[in-house]
């Protein structure tokens, strides 16, 4: 079998982590070997950098840090954990990956393009998603859902930063509407898993058997 590398992609509290568990229990159903992976996370510095990358109380750290640290995360994640998982042929569901850094830290943060785009080729040593979808949602349904239990480093930043995450996820998935799919994330958790088996039925077969 041929490993299959899918990310999720969306503003705070558009629903991806629901879908990510139902996604892989579907794939699991059908007899594929799944790795779920969420960012930054997955690997023990992994998961040290996330910490600092999402402590509230790491409020002076400047922008480029933040870049760095998220792609530092994604090299190690990358190396250790989702290039062996494809090359054995599984599903890597990842929660997360280079296009968050493209929408919050160039989108949301406003660091230069050109120069988020060099960080991800090296923080994701070259590997592109076979698909990502990007769950849509107003970010004034999202956020208050995702700071409903208290807010992160990033929830913090606000509702305008949201807006422009959001915004830029949209521009992505028109540049690159192979790979970047949109799925929107309004309804019931059933109406938007069918959504995503759907958006996802050209590299997943197995999900509309
Ligand atoms: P997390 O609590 O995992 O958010 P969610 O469950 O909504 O995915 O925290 C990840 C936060 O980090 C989220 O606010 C988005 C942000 N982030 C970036 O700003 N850049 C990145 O490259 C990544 C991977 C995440």
């Amino acid at each position: 079998m041929q490993g299959v590398f899918v990310t999720l992609e969306g503003v705070d509290g558009s629903g991806k982590t629901t879908q990510a568990a139902l996604l892989t229990q579907a794939l699991e159903d059908a007899g594929r070997e799944v790795v779920r992976l969420r960012e930054p996370g997955g690997t023990q510095i992994s998961e040290q950098i996330r910490h600092i990358l999402l402590d509230p109380q790491n409020d002076e750290m400047c922008v480029e840090a933040e870049l760095l640290l998220y792609e530092a995360s994604r090299a190690q994640l990358t190396r250790q954990v989702i290039e062996p998982a494809l090359a054995a042929g599984k599903v890597v569901v990842c929660d997360r990956y280079y296009d968050s850094t493209y929408a919050y830290q160039a989108g949301g943060r406003g660091l230069d393009e050109a120069l988020v785009r060099q960080a991800n080729a090296l923080g994701s040593c070259g590997r592109v998603p076979d698909a990502t979808i990007v769950f849509d949602l107003d970010p004034h349904v999202g956020w208050g859902r995702a700071i409903a239990n208290g807010a992160d480093r990033m929830e913090a930043a606000g509702l305008a930063l949201q807006e422009r995450v959001r915004a830029a996820y949209l521009r992505l998935a028109a540049e690159e509407p192979d790979r970047v799919r949109t799925v929107d994330a309004d309804g019931t958790i059933d109406e938007v898993n069918a959504r995503l088996c759907a958006a996802l039925a050209d590299v997943l077969p197995e999900l509309g058997a």
